[in-house]
C-alpha cells in the first residue's frame, strides 16, 4: 500500500489518541475493571502460547518469485522524515545515482548522441538510454548510434533500477529507491525500529544481509525461473538462493576483478562456513566508504585485494571490467 507520510503522521497520532483515551479518558466501573483484566490475563497465556509455538516452528521462508510486486513507500516520502543523516547525502549517494537524467553540459567526451537523454552510471563507463514508455528504456548499443530496445528490460534493469515486474520486465522507479534494500518499510517503523531492514534493532541474519545486497552485487548469477541475469522479484527478507543460481566458484576465479571476487568469497563464507562477517562489517552504504574494514579480523578474504606478506597499504590492482555490464 502507498501511504502519504501525512496518512502515517495521522495514524501514529491516532494510535497514540486512542491508547491514552483508554487509560486516562474513561473510569470504568470496577466490575468492568475484573472482566477488562480477567480477559488480558487470558490474552497474555494466548500470547505466551503463540510464542512457543512460533519459537519451536521455523518461519516460512519468506519468497516473492512470480509475484506481483508489493506495495511500498517511495524514497520522497521516507526523505522527508530522514533529513538529517539520509538526505543530506542521498543525492551524491552511487545507488541513487544508477540511471538519471543526463546532465546539461558534462559527459560530452562519451561521445553520446543528443537523444541519449539518460545516463547509466554513476561514473564512467556510462551508457545512453533513452524513455521507451512506462517503466522502460532503450539502450545505446556499442556502436554509440543504434538503440536496442529489449537489452536494458532483459538484462540490466533489475540491478540498476527499482522493481522490476517479473512479467512485464517493467521498473517502478528509475535508479535505485530506499525499498531495494529496506524493503517494505512497515507503517509503525517510527516507533519500533526493529521492524525495519537494516536499522540498529534489526535482526542481523548475515544471510539475509548478503542477499539483501548480492540481490544486485553477485553479477554472474542467473534467476532458475526467469533464466534472467537478476532475480526473480526480490524482496529484502527473501532467501536469494532459493531462486537466484549463483555459481561459488567464482571466488576463486583469478580471472575476476577484485571487487567481483571479495564479494562472492564474503557470500560463500555465509552461506557455506556460517561466517558473520558480512557486507556491513566493512561498508557503510550511507556514509559510503569501507574505513571500518581495517578493523575486521584477517582472514583469506583480505587476500582478494592485499598481499599476504608486506604492508597493508600495498593493494592487488583492480580490473575494471565486467561481463554482465559489458564493460
Ligand atoms: C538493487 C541493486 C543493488 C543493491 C540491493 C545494492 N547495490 Fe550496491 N550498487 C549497485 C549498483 C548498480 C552500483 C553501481 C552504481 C553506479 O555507480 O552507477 C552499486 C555500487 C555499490 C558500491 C560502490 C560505490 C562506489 O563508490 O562506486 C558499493 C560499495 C556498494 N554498492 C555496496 C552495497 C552494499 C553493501 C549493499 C547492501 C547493503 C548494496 N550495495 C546493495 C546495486 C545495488
Ligand atoms: C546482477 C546485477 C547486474 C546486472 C544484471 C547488470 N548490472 Fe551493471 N552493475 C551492477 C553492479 C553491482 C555495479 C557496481 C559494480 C562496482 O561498483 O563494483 C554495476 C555497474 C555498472 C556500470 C558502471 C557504472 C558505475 O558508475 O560504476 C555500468 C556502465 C553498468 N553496470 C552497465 C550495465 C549494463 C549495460 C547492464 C545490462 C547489459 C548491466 N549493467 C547489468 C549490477 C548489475
Ligand atoms: C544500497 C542499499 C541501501 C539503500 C538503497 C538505502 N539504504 Fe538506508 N541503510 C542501508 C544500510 C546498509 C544501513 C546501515 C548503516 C549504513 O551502512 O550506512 C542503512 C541505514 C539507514 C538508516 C539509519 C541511519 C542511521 O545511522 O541512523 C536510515 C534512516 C536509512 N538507512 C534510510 C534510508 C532511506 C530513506 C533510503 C532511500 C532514500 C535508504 N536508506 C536507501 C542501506 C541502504
Ligand atoms: C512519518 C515519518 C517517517 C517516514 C515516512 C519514514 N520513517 Fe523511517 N523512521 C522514522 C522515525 C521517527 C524513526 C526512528 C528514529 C530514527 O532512528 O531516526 C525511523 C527509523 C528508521 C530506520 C531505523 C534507524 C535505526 O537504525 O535505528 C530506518 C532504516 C528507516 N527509518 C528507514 C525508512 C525508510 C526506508 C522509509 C521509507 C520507506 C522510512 N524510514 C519512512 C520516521 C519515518
Ligand atoms: C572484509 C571487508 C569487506 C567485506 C566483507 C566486503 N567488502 Fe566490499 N570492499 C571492501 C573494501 C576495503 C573495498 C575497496 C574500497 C576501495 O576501493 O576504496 C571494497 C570494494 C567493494 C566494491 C567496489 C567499490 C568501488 O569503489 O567500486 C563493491 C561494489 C563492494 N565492495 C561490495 C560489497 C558487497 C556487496 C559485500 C557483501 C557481499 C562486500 N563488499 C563485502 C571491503 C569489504
Ligand atoms: C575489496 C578489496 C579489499 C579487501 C577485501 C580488504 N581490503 Fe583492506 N584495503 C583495501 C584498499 C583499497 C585499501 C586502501 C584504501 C583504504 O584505506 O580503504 C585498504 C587498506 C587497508 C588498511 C590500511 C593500510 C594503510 O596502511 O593505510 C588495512 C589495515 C586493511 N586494509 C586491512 C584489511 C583487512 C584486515 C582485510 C580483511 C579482513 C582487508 N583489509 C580486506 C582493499 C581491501
Amino acid at each position: 500500500m502507498r501511504f502519504s507520510y501525512r496518512e502515517i503522521g495521522n495514524r501514529l497520532l491516532r494510535a497514540r489518541l486512542g491508547k491514552s483515551h483508554g487509560i486516562h479518558g474513561c473510569f470504568p466501573s470496577r466490575d468492568r475493571r475484573k472482566r477488562f483484566f480477567a480477559s488480558l490475563g487470558k490474552l497474555l497465556i494466548l500470547e505466551v502460547l503463540l510464542a512457543m509455538l512460533t519459537a519451536a516452528l521455523p518461519l516460512p521462508a519468506q519468497d516473492h518469485v512470480g509475484q506481483p510486486i508489493p506495495k511500498y513507500v517511495t524514497g520522497d516520502e521516507c526523505l522527508f522524515c530522514h533529513r538529517v543523516k539520509v538526505a543530506d547525502t542521498w543525492q551524491q549517494n552511487p545507488h541513487a545515482l544508477t540511471v538519471h537524467p543526463r546532465p546539461e553540459d558534462e559527459i560530452s567526451d562519451e561521445n553520446l548522441p543528443t537523444d541519449a537523454a539518460y545516463i547509466l552510471g554513476s561514473h564512467p563507463p556510462y551508457r545512453g538510454l533513452k524513455e521507451d514508455g512506462y517503466g522502460k528504456y532503450d539502450l545505446l548499443s556499442h556502436d554509440g548510434k543504434s538503440w536496442d530496445p529489449e537489452a536494458f528490460a532483459l538484462r540490466c534493469a533489475g540491478c540498476h533500477t527499482t522493481a522490476v515486474d517479473p512479467k512485464a520486465h517493467t521498473f517502478s522507479a528509475s535508479s535505485l529507491d530506499c525499498y531495494t534494500c529496506h524493503g517494505v518499510a512497515p507503517e509503525n517503523h517510527p516507533n519500533d525500529t526493529s521492524l525495519i531492514w537494516l536499522s540498529k534493532k534489526h535482526a542481523h541474519d548475515p544471510k539475509q544481509i548478503v542477499s539483501i545486497c548480492g540481490q544486485c552485487h553477485l553479477r554472474g548469477g542467473k534467476s532458475k525461473s526467469s533464466r534472467l541475469p537478476y532475480p526473480n522479484n526480490f524482496v529484502a527478507g527473501d532467501d536469494l538462493f532459493r531462486d537466484f543460481q549463483v555459481d561459488f566458484a567464482k571466488a576463486d576465479d583469478a580471472s575476476l576483478s577484485p571487487n567481483d571476487r571479495h564479494i562472492y568469497t564474503n557470500v560463500r563464507n555465509v552461506v557455506q562456513h556460517a561466517s558473520d562477517v558480512t557486507c556491513l562489517s566493512c561498508h557503510k552504504v550511507h556514509d559510503n566508504n569501507t574505513a571500518k574494514h581495517r578493523l575486521v579480523l584477517s582472514g583469506p578474504i583480505c587476500l582478494d585485494c592485499h598481499y599476504a606478506e608486506g604492508p597493508k597499504k600495498k593493494v592487488k590492482q583492480s580490473v575494471v571490467k565486467s561481463d554482465v555490464c559489458e564493460y
